[in-house]
Formats: C-alpha cells, structure tokens, sequence
C-alpha cells in the first residue's frame, strides 16, 4: 500500500513537471540570432543581437505577440560556415520559429539549405550576395540590398566620379567578398584596365607582399571586397609602402573597427552601403532608443531591428507560429520600417535597395556620392 502510494505521489509529481515545462513551452514564441557572436567580426554579432533584444523587449513590454512573450536563442557562427550550419541544425531541434541572420553571405547560403528544409523563416540584415535568393526558396529574406546592385553603384561611381582608369581588384575568397569583386569587375567591362586580380587569405595579418605585386603594376586605385578586419590591415600597410591609389570597398568594412585598424590611412577612402539611416525621420526613434540602450548602433544594427520588426509583425498578422503561414505573409507585407518602407519581392529581396557612396573623412563615414 505505502509503495503504491509512493508511485502514485511520483507519478503525479512528474505530470505535474510535464505540464509546467509544457505550458512554458506554451508561454514563449522562441525566435533565434544568428552571426559571428566571437572572433574578428564579432562587433556585427553584437550589434545585431542588440538590436534584435531592442525590438523583442519593445513587443514583450506590449504583451509579446500572439498573446506569448518572445524568447531569443543566439547563435554564434564565428563567422564560419560550418559553425553556420551546425547552428542552423541545432535551431531546427531546438523547434525556433524563425531566425533573424546570419551575417556572412558564406554562412546565411549553406544556413539557408536547412532552415528551408525545416520550413523555417530566415531574414538576414546584412547578407547580399545575390546567390542568396536566386534558388527559389520562399523562407528566405533579407533587409540589405544586394552585390549585383553594390557592384554597379561602385563601378559607376570609379567611372562617373574618379575616372581612374587603372584598378587593382582584391577579394578574400569568400562568397561575399569574391562574389562582389567580381561584381565590380563585371560592371567595369569595357572601361579602363584591371591591372591586378587575386585573392588574399581571410585572417592573414601581412599583406605587404600582395600590396608589393600591386604597386609595381602602378594602379590608381585598389578595390577590395571583403571586411574590416582585412580592410583596415590593407589600407594602412598599402600606405606604408607607399601605394597612393585610392582605396574602395563595399558594406563590409563599413564599421568604426575599419577607421580604427587603418588609422589615418582611412581618410578619404570609399565604400558603398545603404544611404545615411541618421538623416531618415523614420530612423530617430530607433537611434535615440538604441544609444539609450547601448551606445552608438553599428551599421547593420537598424537593419536587423527592422528585420526583428517585419518578422513578429508577419506573425502576428498570420496569427499562427506555422513558417510556412508566416513566410507567406511576409511576401505579402508592406512593413513600414525604421528603414522606411519595406516590401519584400517573390524572391525575398528588399524592392528597394538604394546604394550610395560613402568617403572616410575626419575619422567619420559620411554619405558621399549617389548616381
Ligand atoms: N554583406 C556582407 C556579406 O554578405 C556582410 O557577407
């Protein structure tokens, strides 16, 4: 009689336990962050986690969305597109709703292969080579615009504004930086002379010996594709041995960190990325609560609290945690955006992506140049 007693005290005790975590299961929508949260990018990790964490406690402080609060897994790809995947693959067992991420075109592409065999939302702020969504997935959004459109603004710009005419074309071998290299080559078709094109090693430290072969071809200017971390080594070394082309990238090297590493170097180089968020009235509610919060926003910051806000905003009016309901209605949406406007087209890209240029100057990045 006592044992049966105890097992029925036990069993009660473990449905009681069952029901609790089922019902907290119930509580929460769980969304997930995903970028490089360590390593030499991992100022984009926080900066997107920050802004994600901004939008989420914005929606739990009005009672979350669909009557539950929401709860944010992160993920720290460090960049790497292994780490990206064994991720993307932990999310789908940890049942996540949908992911705001990644960073690197050369996670978010392979990332973007599970979470579209899961059914699982994904809208990346910052990744843009085009391959992303020209495979015909419909989970997959980004709020960034794309390489294809960056590479031309940039070539317009080297052919309308500089007029420089020899040009030295570096990548880092990955699938956003090569990618957009040659983006920029393909959009220079014709006009002047690539004098030098080839790849540098992600990581490296020392670019002279590259930066030495690229002098004795005498460029004008050096166009790299890539981020800071590179960047900022490649312009301050070209300036140590005495290159004085002019130096251009594309939105990934758009970060203090860049100004930081390259030192006086950076004056007067160029990059593109999307217009001036500071100047969009529709921004100043964001800047002032995200400096409250954090300090300054970086780059990618406003896009992926935008991306925070288009995705609960899409769950809400699918009324239903379903990715498959939800990434419908996120093809349908017209989202009005800190951004401004966004609507998503059939293949998950921004409708409008306007890309200017920008110039270093003073140690600051300001908008510079638009077509
Ligand atoms: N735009 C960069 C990429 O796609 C960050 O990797």
């Amino acid at each position: 009689m006592k044992n049966s007693l105890k097992i029925i005290v036990l069993i009660s005790v473990i449905l009681s336990l069952f029901q609790s975590v089922a019902c907290k299961k119930q509580d929460t929508i769980t969304i997930a962050i995903a970028g490089p949260m360590s390593g030499p990018e991992a100022k984009m990790g926080s900066d997107f986690q920050n802004a994600v964490n901004l939008a989420v406690e914005e929606w739990n402080n009005k009672g979350g969305v669909l009557g539950k609060k929401i709860k944010v897994l992160v993920g720290d790809d460090q960049s790497d597109p292994k780490q990206a995947v064994s991720i993307a693959n932990r999310f789908v067992t940890q049942g996540v709703v949908a992911v705001i991420g990644h960073f690197n075109s050369s996670c978010s592409i392979p990332a973007s292969d599970i979470y579209n065999r899961a059914d699982i939302p994904m809208i990346t702020p910052a990744s843009t080579n085009p391959q992303l969504t020209e495979r015909g997935y419909k989970n997959v959004f980004r709020i960034c615009g794309r390489d294809d459109q960056q590479g031309m603004i940039g070539a317009e710009f080297i052919k309308r504004k500089l007029g420089v005419k020899r040009i030295a074309i570096i990548h880092d071998r990955t699938t956003y930086g090569q990618g957009l290299a040659d983006e920029v080559k393909k959009a220079l078709e014709g006009y002047g002379q690539i004098v030098y094109y080839g790849g540098i090693t992600k990581g490296d430290q020392d670019f002279k010996p590259v930066l030495t072969a690229i002098k004795e071809k005498s460029p004008d200017m050096i166009y790299f594709g890539g981020i800071y971390p590179e960047a900022g080594l490649i312009v301050k070394q070209a300036r140590e041995i005495g290159i004085k082309a002019s130096f251009m990238s594309g939105d990934g090297t758009i970060d203090p960190k860049f100004i930081e590493i390259a030192g006086p170097a950076s004056e007067g180089t160029y990059l593109t990325f999307g217009q001036d968020p500071e100047k969009l009235p529709t921004a100043k509610e964001f800047f002032k609560k995200y400096r409250e919060r954090f300090g300054d926003p970086g780059p990618y910051s406003i896009y992926a609290y935008d991306a925070t806000n288009v995705l609960l905003t899409a769950i809400r009016e699918a009324g239903s945690t379903d990715g498959k309901t939800i990434y419908q209605k996120l093809h349908e949406l017209e989202f009005k955006g800190a951004l401004g406007d966004i609507k998503f087209d059939q293949k998950g890209d921004v409708v409008k992506s306007p890309y200017v240029v920008w110039i270093t100057r003073k140690g600051k990045f300001e908008e510079y140049w638009k077509p």
